[in-house]
Formats: structure tokens, sequence, C-alpha cells
């Protein structure tokens, strides 16, 4: 760990464990020190200039002001540090991240679809093609509104709350939703993107350590945002295997129960998956003429 990691330590950064990771790091940890000078150095400007223009050692308005250019220097300095910090690392780095998909056929493509207030995912399975979906077939038993009627969607996966991704494999994960906007976050591999409904944005990551990891979710999105987790769990390719047999098997038995559900104990919060209701629809269920 370098002196410079200190900060991140500091601020409750969890560890990274993904490829790209640690170019993240090094930006955050630079801005934080950098940021921290600049406190330092104007919060002693500002007590120096209360203390030189204080008017009892200026009894009479001086019309010439400063004449030294340093102040300029200064600030010219800070533009530019800031801006080969913006031009040199963070442009290339997030371009890197939209642009530069990998384009290899060993990838796992994954479907993350936000609801409120959960994130299901839906694998292609063996034949690597994913089956049709149909908003108007989504239920509380298909949450990703599978058709089963397509070839391809019989041997997909659809998993709730919980996903698993073989370590040191490029993953592309394309991130939709349901209702709101939600934000597919994942801090230990430095990574996020918003999740809007009508569309379908791709993002990607190569996990490089086995462990379980939180998934959150990074919007604002309603009643049970704060319970709106999921895990992600970066396996050894062994384990991965062993995980898509036994939700394979699982999801061939009619009685398949969710990957996961909240802990034992814990209230749901807001309505359930595949109950929310379209908009305008009113938001409790009065008998007519009731009341
Ligand atoms: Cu979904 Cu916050």
């Amino acid at each position: 760990m370098t002196s410079l990691a200190l900060i991140n330590q500091l601020l409750g950064q969890p560890p990274n464990v993904s490829e790209h990771g640690y170019q993240i790091d090094h930006i955050i940890e630079f801005c934080h020190w950098f940021m921290g000078s600049l406190f330092l150095g104007w919060s002693c400007y500002f007590i120096f200039v209360l203390w030189r223009f204080h008017k009892k050692r200026n009894p009479v308005a001086n019309h010439e002001g400063v004449t030294s250019g340093i102040s300029t220097h200064l600030e010219f300095a800070v533009v530019l540090i800031e801006a080969v910090l913006l031009i040199g690392f963070a442009l290339p780095l997030w371009a890197k991240r939209v642009n530069d998909f990998p384009n290899d056929k060993n990838a796992i493509l994954v479907h993350a679809i936000g609801q409120q207030f959960n994130w299901n995912f839906h694998l292609p399975g063996p034949d690597g093609v994913f089956g049709r979906v149909d908003l108007s077939l989504v239920s509380n038993s298909n949450p990703v509104g599978l058709d089963q009627s397509d070839p391809h969607a019989k041997d997909d996966l659809v998993v709730l709350g919980e996903l698993h991704v073989p370590v040191d494999r490029n993953v592309i994960v394309d991130i939709s939703s349901k209702d709101v906007i939600h934000n597919f976050a994942l801090p230990n591999l430095r990574i996020a993107q918003d999740a809007i409904p009508g569309q379908i944005i791709p993002m990607w990551f190569k996990p490089v350590k086995t462990g379980s990891y939180d998934i959150v979710c990074g919007q604002l999105c309603g009643l049970g945002h704060y319970a709106m987790k999921g895990t992600l769990v970066v396996d050894t390719p062994q384990d991965y295997q062993a995980w898509l047999k036994e939700r394979a098997e699982l999801s061939a038995s009619p009685a398949a129960p969710p990957a996961l559900q909240r802990p034992p104990g814990e209230p749901p919060v807001g309505p359930s998956p595949g109950t929310v209701p379209p908009p305008g629809a009113p938001k409790t269920a009065n008998p007519p003429g009731g009341g």
C-alpha cells in the first residue's frame, strides 16, 4: 500500500477487486490529496487576508490594490492540474469503460433488470443465447417476462438478488429497469451504471479476486431504496460451474425457490416483485362504493 492509498482507507473505501479499479482509486486518492491541499492553502490565505487587510492596518483605502501576480500564477496552476486530471486521466479512463468493450467469446453475458426493490438477473444458459422476453409476460413467478415458448429460453436462468461470476473473466452486464431509474453499483469493482426504464445500457468489468461483494442501488428510487441490495459472488471456475448446474436444476423443478430472499425476519419493503401497479393505477385498492 502506498502512502497515497492511506486516504482511501481513511474514507472507508472497500477493497478493490476489479482489474481496472486501481486506476479509479489512484484518481480518487490524488483528488482527495489535491483538494485537501487546496483547502489548507485557501484557508491560510483567508486568514492572512483577514489580518493583512484589517481596518486597523489600513485606515485609508488603497486605490492601487494588489500588484503582485502570484495569485494569478497560483490560480493558473490549479486550473492546469485540474485540466490534466480531467483530460489526461478521468476522460480516457471513462472512454475505455464505455467504448472498449471486450470483444472476446469468453466474456460472461448477463442481463440485470432493476425493479422496486430488487435486482433480477437473466443468464443465457449453455446455448449462450438469451431467450425472448416480453413485458406482457412479467408476473410474480416470471420476473423478467421470459417467453418459455422460445427454444432459446429453455435453458435460460433467472435469479433474484445473487449473481455469480467466475474470476478473471470479462463480464458484460446489460442493465435495464422495469419501473423507475435505479443504479447498478458495485463498490468493490469500482463501477456503476444507471438502470433506466426503456433503455438497455451495457457495462463491463473483470473481477480478479474471489469472494462475496455488495450490489447496491445507487439512485434514490423509492421508500425501499435502502433495501435494494444484492450480492455478487466471484467464484473459482469450478464453483461457478457448480452454481450454474445448481441453478439449472432448481429452475427445472416447478417449485423453484428464488435464489435469494431477504434475511429471515426482515419484512418485505414496498410492493413485492411483479406487483408494481401500472402508472395511473390507484395507490390503494378501495372496494368500489366503500366508505
Ligand atoms: Cu433502486 Cu434505489
